[in-house]
């Protein structure tokens, strides 16, 4: 049987007591005041800090901060206090007693009648180990963390591959080692950039394949020989966009020690047009003294022809190439997909 329901609203005043004394940490804070101070804590504020209303009141927040606080994450507060925009957060931050929690923080903007802001709002969390280990902000971080290190171990074999090919008597095979190597690592700078969206793993290829072709005419350049770059953007997977990187800078080198030999000088065009979201066309012109007649491109015989070529394969591109007199033209329509 149904019963007959009484909804009574409850006082201001009830639901204020029952606010202070739930067991939801909260603080309001002033943003009228200097600093944003706290005027208001609940009880739980101190079960979860050890912070009494004494000695909370009059400071601002970030007395719960200490050494393992992120940097980031304190970023993040500020513009959305700016912004007076709703967040949550899992921020680093210490007990009274010095013990560290992670503490799963919601500020939120309170405004007047006539929609002035009045103060903020914070709701904290001390997140149990099981949580803290599953919060996104921890992944984020580790894998920051991991991508730091690959980069890191990347520059440290390159440099101990151009160690080793400087007292080889012939550096070129490690050379090429340690040029196939620094693209990956170009890529995974790329990677590691706040811009990119880590998440989904994809990779702005202007800038990752602009800052290779730049890195490669460094490092494989000759005097007279000028490397002209028109990179247009383009998003794409990581998986693919090492592969678009190893090709590129196999092919530039290729020319660059290839094209104008007994030459003082010459130029070498790279461009990369997207075609559409799902294609780019990349395309390297030199104008040097051009293939010599019956000459296949790319060479099945030399390591870097076959690493093209296979490279080609798997990335399913599509090759128009073009050699002369005037210098030789490879144009390569590459399908990308995002992650
Ligand atoms: C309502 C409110 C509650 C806050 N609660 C916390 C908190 O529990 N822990 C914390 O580390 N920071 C907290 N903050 C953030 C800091 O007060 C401060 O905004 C942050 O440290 C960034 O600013 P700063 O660079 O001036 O320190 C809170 C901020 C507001 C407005």
């Amino acid at each position: 049987m149904d019963k007959e329901t009484n909804l009574n609203t409850l006082p201001d005043s009830e639901a204020f007591r029952i606010l202070a004394d739930s067991p939801i940490s909260m603080v309001l804070t002033d943003p009228t005041l200097p600093d944003n101070p706290i005027v208001y804590v609940n009880r739980a504020f101190e079960r979860v800090t050890g912070y009494g209303p004494s000695s909370a009141i009059g400071r601002n927040c970030r007395f719960l901060q200490g050494e393992k606080t992120d940097e980031d994450d304190l970023q993040r507060i500020r513009d959305a206090l700016k912004a007076e925009t709703e967040t949550t957060i899992d921020i680093v931050n210490y007990r009274a007693d010095g013990v560290q929690f992670l503490n799963r923080l919601l500020l939120s903007p309170v405004y007047d009648t006539e929609g002035n802001l009045t103060h903020f709002l914070g709701i904290q969390k001390a997140l149990s180990d099981a949580e803290a280990s599953n919060s996104a902000n921890v992944t984020q971080k580790a894998l920051r963390e991991l991508k730091h290190r690959v980069k890191n171990h990347l520059a440290m074999i390159v440099s101990l591959i151009r160690l080793q090919g400087r007292s080889s008597p012939d550096p070129a095979p490690t050379q090429s080692l340690a040029r196939r190597v620094e693209s990956l690592l170009l890529l995974y700078e790329e990677l590691s950039e706040p811009t990119v969206s880590h998440r989904t793993g994809n990779v702005s290829l202007g800038s990752y394949l602009s800052r290779l072709v730049s890195t490669t005419a460094h490092l494989d350049g000759r005097a007279g020989i000028r490397v002209n770059s028109q990179i247009e953007d383009a998003t794409c997977g990581s998986e693919v966009a090492a592969k678009i990187g190893l090709l590129l800078s196999e092919i530039m080198t290729n020319a660059l020690q290839h094209a104008f030999e007994g030459r003082a000088e010459g130029v070498l065009n790279v461009s990369m047009i997207p075609l559409g979201a799902t294609a780019i066309e990349v395309t390297i012109a030199d104008n040097g003294i051009g293939f010599a007649e019956g000459v296949e491109w790319p060479k099945t015989k030399s390591v870097g022809g076959r690493v093209v070529l296979g490279l080609m394969m798997e990335l399913g591109a599509e090759r128009d190439v073009t050699s002369g007199d005037k210098g030789t033209t490879i144009r390569l329509k590459i399908p990308i997909e995002t992650q």
